[in-house]
């Protein structure tokens, strides 16, 4: 099969295909049919929870429409939703946490997963990453409970950082991770991908 015949940005066509609202462009993929109406969700700056997201979606199967949440996507003819995002500061982009506090109602009885990708100095991602981005932020902002979640560790790529932001950060980085601030990337896609399986058999289960 033609990478064109199954890979489709924003055209609602074809098997499994959700009908979405006018305005909202899904990165949509479908290497093989589903009957599931799933959907990754995420907030980023420099692109590192995108790529989470679509290698998430990916471990699922392929089977999940994939959504910035700055586009303001209609959610609801989706079942099953995943929800992540990049962190600054300690916590995701306030478009992802405004879009959740909006959607709150309608959202929480769908989410299947819960993710967040952060520096962390460059240091390995443990359970008090898990603590501070998902249980005590993502979690509670979506007010769920025990779904799927993990922590991925991200990258840096200085020159999508805004001047202002590369400065904070060169000047800062040091106090951080010990060392000058240097592009770097430790976004895993196989980790996104076990992700993504992890959350695909929950909803099987
Ligand atoms: C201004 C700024 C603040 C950040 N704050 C944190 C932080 O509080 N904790 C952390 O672990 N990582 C932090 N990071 C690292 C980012 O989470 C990491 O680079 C991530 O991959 C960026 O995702 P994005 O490419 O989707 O924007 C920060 C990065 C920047 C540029």
């Amino acid at each position: 099969m033609e990478r064109r015949d199954f890979f489709r940005l924003g055209l609602a066509t074809g098997i499994g295909t959700i009908a979405l609202a006018h305005d909202t462009w899904a990165l949509e993929y479908y290497p093989r049919p589903s009957d599931k109406k799933c959907a990754v969700l995420y907030g980023t700056w420099c692109g590192s929870s995108r790529d989470a997201a679509v290698w998430i979606s990916e471990g699922m199967g392929g089977i999940a429409d994939v959504f910035d949440v700055r586009e303001n996507p209609d959610l609801k003819a989706f079942e099953h939703i995943v929800i992540g995002g990049s962190i600054r500061s300690g916590v995701t982009p306030k478009e992802l946490q405004d879009y959740i506090a909006k959607n709150k109602g309608s959202l929480a009885s769908k989410i299947r997963g819960l993710f967040a990708v952060c520096g962390n100095g460059e240091r390995p991602v443990g359970p008090q990453q898990k603590s501070s981005y998902i249980d005590n932020h993502l979690a509670k902002l979506c007010g769920v409970g025990n779904v799927p979640s993990k922590v991925f560790n991200g990258r840096i790529t200085k020159l999508l950082l805004d001047p202002q932001t590369r400065k904070m950060m060169e000047d800062n980085y040091p106090n951080i991770a010990g060392k000058p601030l240097e592009n770097y990337d430790l976004l895993k896609r196989t980790d996104c991908l076990a992700f993504g399986e992890e959350v695909l058999a929950s909803i099987q289960a």
